[in-house]
């Protein structure tokens, strides 16, 4: 099949290059034209583990292209996928959707005949509606199909969650458009993937759902950690106490400095205002929504609490600044609430991330930024690990040890064991967990 992916951020990169792996012939639309040279190029913008490699060969074999030319692109395809951006709107939280609608006038105002429009943008329930309407009204003599296609990606699994999915949403609103759905993702059902085939309504709104789900399960596990800290339990044994009942399931119960990143927090304040919208508060969800952001505020009290209650004219290395780990991703990362804070408090900060510097460098301002992990640890009286990378696993302890001046560790993401850091001499405080 031929494919446009318009958008060549996280979703349309990643969703382009695997539907050309799947043997589609697929182009990829962006309108920043020195990001469709570097990817000519075959740079590639975002650090995605596998990635460059499947670009590279998709693009040899001829099946992957990239364009700054939209019209030509959606002259080319049956199938137009909209993988535009859809930020917060300053203010209220409603998703933005003007590059969505932008995005649609154009692919209107380029076919020559019938098309099927997809978005794969996460976009509120009832947009699939206002698609069709401004498809109708600016090409009235052209039949359309919507369709919506939500995406489960995570970032630093995309390729293997595109490949490997659970499952595959598809909401269409006609036969063809349903048939053509299912023919896109073909080689998934030849590995029993399920495809949920539901109305365009629901599709966006699994989307939705399912994050704010997540967002949940995170934040409930979070919450635990809190109590299990007063009380002395050990938030692990609850997560996989709990998690074991197949109801419940293991994942997403890792409690941490609060969720980060471009989707969750983005998407649970933007379901929040549809459901007030719509006059059907979803006030769990409003209360993630503000307890997440609370936790990330407070998550500073515990570095100062562990250098003896004042951080002033102290020193505070930090490991980790991205939202997660195996990504260059700083948006809404917990670092950027914390780092502020520290150094409100009168802290000097020195930090080091794998891949996130580039860009922590423009959000940050008044930061010693460190070659790598024992740099950023030289001399300081606390170290707070902020991310999971696995090189912080494999520090060396006893050097890390060696470079501070006081061994202090405030473990956020409760990589170390308590025992072995009390063992080694640290002073160790994690989440939700005894010492
Ligand atoms: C998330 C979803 O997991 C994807 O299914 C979805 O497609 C994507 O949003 C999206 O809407 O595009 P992502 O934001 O890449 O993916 O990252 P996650 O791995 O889900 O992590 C999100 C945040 O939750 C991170 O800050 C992470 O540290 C935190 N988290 C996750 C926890 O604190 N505990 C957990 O147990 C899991």
């Amino acid at each position: 099949m031929r494919v446009a992916m318009i958008g060549t951020g996280y979703v349309g990169l990643v969703s382009g290059t695997c539907f050309s792996e799947f043997g589609h012939s697929v182009v990829c639309v962006d309108n920043d034209q020195s990001k469709i040279e570097r990817l000519l190029r075959g740079e590639i913008p975002i650090y995605e583990p596998g990635l460059e490699d499947l670009v590279a060969r998709n693009v040899r074999a001829g099946r992957l292209g990239f364009t700054s030319d939209l019209a030509e692109a959606v002259r080319g395809a049956e199938v137009v996928f909209i993988a535009v951006g859809t930020p917060s709107r300053r203010g209220d939280g409603h998703a933005d959707l003007s590059y969505v609608f932008e995005a649609v006038r154009q692919v209107a105002l380029a076919a020559d005949g019938y098309r099927l429009v997809v978005t794969k943008s996460t976009v509120p329930v009832g947009t699939g509606g206002r698609v069709r309407a401004l498809l109708a009204e600016t090409r009235p003599e052209i039949e359309f199909d919507v369709a919506s296609n939500p995406e489960f990606l995570r970032e630093g699994s995309a390729i293997e969650d595109f490949m490997r999915p659970d499952r595959v949403v598809a909401g269409t609103d006609s036969d063809r458009a349903r048939d053509l759905m299912t023919e896109l993702y073909r080689p998934l059902f030849l590995m029993e993937t399920p495809i949920v085939h539901t109305t365009i309504e629901s599709a966006e709104l699994i989307k939705y759902a399912a994050n704010a789900f997540l967002a949940t399960k995170i934040t409930f596990i979070n919450e635990m950690a809190d109590l299990c800290e007063k009380v002395g339990a050990n938030v692990h044994d609850i997560a996989r106490g709990i998690g074991l009942d197949g109801r419940i399931g293991r994942k997403f119960l890792h409690a941490g400095p609060g969720f980060g990143g471009s989707c969750f927090p983005k998407d649970t304040r933007a379901l929040v205002s549809s459901a007030q919208q719509y006059g059907a508060p979803l006030t769990l969800v409003e209360q993630v929504v503000s307890s997440n952001e609370a936790r990330k505020r407070r998550m500073a009290e515990r570095v100062v609490a562990a250098a003896g209650g004042s951080l002033r004219d102290k020193t505070v290395g930090v490991l980790g600044l991205t939202f997660k780990p195996n990504t260059d991703d700083m948006r809404e990362a917990p670092s950027l609430d914390i780092i502020p804070a520290l150094l409100r408090a009168g802290a000097r900060v020195r930090a080091y991330d794998p891949e996130g510097m580039t860009e922590a460098r423009r959000l940050l301002t008044g930061v010693t930024w460190a070659a790598d992990a024992y740099d950023a640890l030289e001399g300081a009286d606390v170290a707070v690990l902020i991310t999971e990378w696995n090189q912080f696993r494999a520090l060396d302890l006893d050097r890390v040890k060696a470079v501070m001046k006081t061994p202090v560790m405030v473990d956020l993401r409760n990589v170390y064991a308590p025992s072995e850091m009390v063992g080694r001499g640290f002073t160790y405080t994690s989440i939700g967990r005894p010492t």
